[in-house]
């Protein structure tokens, strides 16, 4: 069974890519675990209620704008109501949205009680169950309310992302190009050669790129689990896809596809400031849009952008860093990159 161990200052946990795993949570459960609480959206429910018998089920309605606190506390009430205690264990399964949530309210129900993340969403599986950030949104910006909760345990099963509508998945493989990218040339090259069985989600080409992709996540989170250094390498592709998301409402592009944009810059960027040759960055280009189609995304200038960026991150800490690739599977981050650089960069992805 592969599995991946992620050891952080305060917890060591493993996480399994399986199919069928997520009908084998009982096995994972810890000792003397009281009553299990599973947080699930209705539709995920509904797909997967036999893999639930006799826990149970708390619904969170699902969508980024429920992510808040007022859901969490909400939910919080009909756990209390159905009798949990300290021994309670909650299971968030579903995708990232019922990820943050459920680790939230399992971080801070009774000063916490264990969480097991069963991601169904392929970036659930490859990113989000994956190193223990947990949280809602405020009025003010998204993951501003949260804390670090490490799972007891991740449960990767492949096999659920059959019901994923195929725009979910692909957003999702735009994540596990940003892994190979950043960390693993032998992944880049399956997506890189094996696209059509990627796409059709052929059972050991999928195990293979998911188990990669954890592999390289659990290793970025062990080595540096509160985002002091390493784990900034897992934002490539994230600056620009982040101000793109933001430039476009949260409403037409899903968040790898965002990433995915951003990645297609990070490229100009990178052969730009003379961080890497033009060829290898053709490369990342096409294989980026063999998952494509990207939505366009009308009206957004490259000033708007680069402005966004720079604003972003003013606030934070003063200075523009930028993850940039120097070869497949290599990253440097680069500080102090001219705002000229950003805007062509932005200009030429959205040609
Ligand atoms: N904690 C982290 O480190 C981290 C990292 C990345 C993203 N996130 C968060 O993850 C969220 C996005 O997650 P997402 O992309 O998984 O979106 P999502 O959770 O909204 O799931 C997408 C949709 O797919 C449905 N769905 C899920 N699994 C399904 C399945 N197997 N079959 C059919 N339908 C299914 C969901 O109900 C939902 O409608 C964001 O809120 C983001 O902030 C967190
Ligand atoms: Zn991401």
């Amino acid at each position: 069974m592969p599995s991946h161990v992620v050891t952080t200052a305060t917890e060591t946990y493993t996480c399994t890519v399986q199919n069928g795993i997520s009908a084998q949570i009982r096995d994972f459960l810890p000792a003397k675990a009281g009553k299990v609480f599973v947080v699930t959206t209705p539709d995920v429910h509904q797909l997967y209620a036999s893999h639930l018998a006799g826990f149970e089920v708390l619904h969170y309605p699902g969508g980024e704008p429920n992510k808040r606190l007022s859901v969490v506390e909400t939910l919080a009430d009909q756990m209390l109501a159905r009798g949990a205690d300290r021994s309670s264990v909650v299971v968030a399964f579903g995708g990232g949205i019922c990820g943050d949530v459920g680790g939230f309210l399992a971080a801070i129900f009774m000063r916490g009680v264990p969480v097991i993340q069963v991601p169904t969403t392929l970036l659930a599986q490859v990113d989000a169950a994956v190193g223990g950030k947990t949280g809602v949104n405020l009025a003010g910006g998204k993951n501003l309310l949260g804390s670090f909760h490490q799972p007891h345990a991740v449960l990767i099963d492949p096999a659920v992302l059959r019901s994923l509508p195929e725009r979910e998945y692909r957003a999702g493989l735009f994540e596990v190009i940003k892994h190979g990218i950043i960390a693993s040339p032998e992944l880049f090259a399956i997506l890189a050669e094996r696209s059509a069985d990627v796409l059709a989600q052929h059972p050991e080409v999928l195990e293979k790129i998911i188990d990669e992709s954890v592999r390289i996540k659990a290793g970025v989170v062990s080595a540096d689990e509160k985002e002091g250094g390493l784990r900034r390498i897992l934002n490539y592709g994230h600056t620009l896809g982040h101000a793109l998301e933001a430039e476009t409402n949260y409403s037409v592009l899903l968040h790898g596809e965002a990433v995915a944009y951003g990645m297609l810059a990070a490229g100009h960027l990178a052969v730009r400031t003379g961080h890497l040759d033009a060829a290898t960055a053709a490369e990342l280009s096409r294989v980026i849009h063999l998952y494509g189609p990207l939505p366009p995304v009308p009206g957004v200038t490259a000033e708007a952008l680069a402005g966004h960026i720079y604003k972003d991150k003013k606030t934070i800490q003063g200075q523009t860093h930028f993850v940039l690739a120097t070869a497949i599977g290599q990253t440097e981050i680069v500080r102090g990159i001219p705002h000229e650089a950003v805007v062509a960069a932005a200009a030429a992805t959205l040609a």
